[in-house]
Order: structure tokens, then sequence, then C-alpha cells
């Protein structure tokens, strides 16, 4: 009786299927709009996909009910089949995974605006920690389309507590739920690290759940994080760099040398290259994450996505001041490093309209032909000469450093951060770290005939 149903299931589900495949070829007639017509390139990949499933459907099927009925016969008659339960169970696993795909569906369908824009939905991370509420109330409130920037919120953990308060938000956020609870086996010595192995386990389903609906771009936002009045307008007027120059594989808000003493704050449009991969509201486009999801790993996402065999010496968009500001996070992350260093970063108050700036500047060509070599052009200084304001002339200035001790004790005394991943130091273009420093431009910088960054640096 049971396996009647699920077979009267399945033949709906097959036979609506086709037919929606078959209204969908009849239409593609040659009277199509452009617009009509690229509507439907990108929805025929979906297409397809359902189609080949349902074709695998059909073929479980017809085996099923061969088996059943057309071998019944030399089947002993006491206990089940195995072949029978194996393939019945095969396709419960299918009926279950189609089940599955609806729940996702919650997430809004629509990839592009009327007008050809992207929506680009903003992915917040949330596990246990109630405070998401700050960082959902920010985004609501400067959040210019509702359309445009869906925000969808994934929790991890199922704390019901935080559920509670991101379903507070109503209509304004989306909930999904990472649906895999289990516990993930780590090494013995990696015990206290297991939170991270949760993180990156969370934002490979997430991202791959919200990809997989077809955006072109999604911005990841932690539960932590607040964001800036022109949050969305940054990534609204930088998003096509992404897609125009592929040495860039990110957009981020965060500026990590951002502290309120060294920042431009008369200059909140500015914006820089860096090869250093900043987090921390950061965009990226559908093709890096096909790339990044095959292989994503199962730790430290954030480690392995700066080492070189990921990052390819693509770089990210960063701004001068930081369009996100973290307010503090009690959990898998270091509480020192927030007291000591995050909580000066200064979060920019002004409205760019970034949308209507010039950012050419910005691909690899320009900046290389501009940014660099005037780098080296200022005028060399030593750190006790801008220290003590011993310079006599205006404009820009750049101090060399050699080594990494160099480096390190620079960073230091300048009130920078002095660590490096795979080599790149924290905000790093071509080894160039650019800060402001008593009202002027400084470049921290190797020598001009710098080869590239060191592994042995980090
Ligand atoms: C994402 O989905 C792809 C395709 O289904 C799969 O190969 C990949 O392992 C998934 N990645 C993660 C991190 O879940
Ligand atoms: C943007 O600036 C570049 C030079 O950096 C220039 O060639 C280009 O024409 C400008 N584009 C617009 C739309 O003004």
């Amino acid at each position: 009786m049971r396996s009647r149903k699920v077979l009267l299931v399945i033949a709906f589900l097959i036979t609506w299927t086709y037919i929606t495949y078959y209204i969908l070829l009849r239409s593609s007639n040659p009277e199509l709009s452009k617009s009509q017509f690229k509507s439907l390139a990108r929805f025929l990949p979906h297409a397809q996909n359902e189609n080949i499933k349902s074709e695998k459907l059909a073929r479980n099927l017809i085996e099923f009910l061969k088996v059943r009925y057309l071998e019944d016969q030399d089947v002993p008659t006491t206990g089940t089949t195995p072949k029978i339960s194996i393939i019945a169970a095969e396709i419960s696993d299918e009926v279950a995974d189609v089940a599955e795909k609806v729940t996702p569906a919650r997430i809004p369908t629509q990839t592009h605006l009327a007008n050809g824009e992207p929506v680009i939905p903003i992915l917040v991370f949330a596990c246990n920690r109630v405070s998401v509420k700050d960082c959902l109330e920010n985004l609501v409130r400067y959040r210019p389309s509702l359309k445009q920037f869906p925000i969808i919120v994934s929790q991890d953990c199922g704390d019901e507590a935080t559920k509670s308060v991101i379903q507070q938000f109503g209509k304004q956020v989306t909930l999904i739920e990472q649906p895999d609870q289990s516990d993930i086996k780590v090494p013995p010595n990696e015990k206290k690290f297991k939170g991270y192995y949760k993180i990156s386990r969370h934002y490979g389903w997430a991202l791959n759940t919200t990809f997989r609906v077809g955006f072109d771009f999604v911005v990841i936002v932690e539960d932590d994080l607040n964001v800036a009045p022109d949050f969305f307008e940054y990534f609204l007027g930088t998003h096509k760099l992404l897609k125009k120059d592929p040495s860039l594989w990110c957009i981020s808000a965060w500026n990590d040398n951002g502290k309120a003493n060294v920042v431009d704050t008369s200059q909140p449009e500015l914006l820089y290259r860096t090869d250093f991969f900043p987090g921390l509201g950061w965009m990226l486009t559908k093709d890096l994450w096909a790339e990044l999801s095959v292989k994503w790993p199962k730790s430290f996402w954030d480690d392995w996505i700066r080492h070189p065999a990921q990052r390819k010496e693509r770089a990210c968009i960063r701004p001068e001041i930081s369009r996100t500001r973290t307010f503090g996070k009690i959990g898998v992350s270091n509480g020192m490093f927030f007291d000591k260093y995050l909580k000066y970063i200064k979060l920019s108050t002004d409205f760019v309209e970034f949308t209507k700036i010039n950012m050419s500047y910005l691909l690899k060509e320009n900046y290389d032909s501009t940014f660099l070599r005037r780098v080296y052009i200022y005028p060399l200084v030593t750190y006790d000469e801008l220290r003590r304001n011993l310079i006599a002339i205006k404009g820009p200035v750049r101090i060399q450093y050699n080594t990494r001790d160099q480096y390190k004790r620079l960073t230091r005394m300048l009130g920078l951060m002095d660590d490096l991943k795979s080599g790149v130091p924290r905000t790093g273009y071509h080894g160039i770290v650019s800060f402001f420093y008593n009202g002027r431009r400084v470049h921290l910088a190797p020598n001009a005939n710098w080869k590239g960054y060191e592994l042995s640096w980090s």
C-alpha cells in the first residue's frame, strides 16, 4: 500500500517535470524578445538539471517495476528482496532530495531586477549569539531595496533564542537553517578548534544553498558586524570590477588597518587594492564559489583561502575607512584581539555615492601603472623623521623595510597590524602597506625590486 503511494507521487512528479519542460521548449519560438530570451537562457540550465534528475527517477522506477512485477515469481516469499529494498531506498532518497530542495526555495529566486541589475543577497551567518539582532537591525535600516538585497540569515547550532530573535524580523529577512547538526570528528589535538570546523561546514552549506539559486554575487556578513550607511552602495558601486578584472576575487568592506588614527577621515571615497584577503563583510562571485566549493576545507577556511593555492595572486578591493565594524566576538575567536585592536576600527559614517564614481582606477592595469609607480617616486624617509615631524616637504612619503623583522618592528611602532598570512601583510599590495600618519599619506614598502611574497614571513 505504502509503496503504491510512493509510486503515485513519483509518477506525478515525473509527469509534471516533463510537462513543464515541454511547455518551456514549445514557448522558445523565434519571436522571443531579447529580455525573454535572456531569462530563458538563465532558466534553461535549471530545467535541464531537473530533467536529468527526473530521467534518473524514471529509470529507477522502471527498474523497480521490473523487479516488483516481472521477477516476482523467482523471489522467495519470505522476507524482503534485497534488490527491491535497495532500489526503493534509492527512490525514497531522491524523493527526500526533491523535498529538501523545497525548503531553501524560500530564498527569493529572482536573480536580476527588471533593469538588468543583479540581485545581491546578503548572507548573514548566525549561530547562538542573540546579538545578531544588532547586525540585522543595522542591515535592514540601511538597505536601499528589499528586492535587490534580500537578507538571508543562515543559522547553524539550532539555538532557539537566536532563532526567535531572527524570526522577529519577519519578512525583512529569510531564515535558512544548516541541517547537519551531527558531531564533527576532529583529530584529538584539534579538539579545541572544533568551532572552526563547524564554521567551515556552515559556510560551505550556506554558500552552496544560496548560489544554487543562480545569483551572480553574494555578500557575506557575520553576526557580530555592524555596517556603515553606504554599505550597500559600496557593493553596488564596485561589483562590476569583480566581473571585469580577473585579477580581483573579492570586494571587502573592511580595512585591517582601519583605526581612526591611521586613516584619512577626509577621504571616505578612497579605495585600494590589496593582496591580503580581509573578509569581514565581503562579496564574491558565483564563478569564484564554483572554483572554491569543490575543495572547501573542513576548518580554518580564512587561512586556507589566503594560501597561494587558492589566492592565485588575486587581489581584493578594500576601503580606506571600514564599512563594517565588529562589535565583539565571544566564542571561537580571540577576545583579547578584540580589546587590543578591533574595537578601535573606525566605522564610516558618511554616505559616499560609489555608484557615481568612476572605478576604473582600481583595475589592475590602471592601478599598477599609477599607484605602484607613484609609491616608488615618493621621498624615502625614516620612521624617526616621520614620528618627529622632521619632513620638510608636503605630501606622501615612503618608508622602506627589507626583512620580516624590520616589517614587524615598524608596524608595531606605527600602530599597524604586524601579522602576515601566507607571507602577505595585512592590507598589503605588492608588499606595500598604505596608511595615514600625522596628517600624511605613508607607504610602508619593500625595496623597488621586490620579487614577491615569502611564505616563511608568516
Ligand atoms: C557544493 O556543491 C557542490 C556540487 O553539488 C559539491 O561538489 C560541493 O562539495 C559542495 N560544497 C560544499 C562545501 O558543500
Ligand atoms: C573612467 O576613467 C577612465 C580613466 O581612468 C577613463 O578612460 C574612462 O573614460 C572613464 N569613464 C567614464 C564613464 O567616465
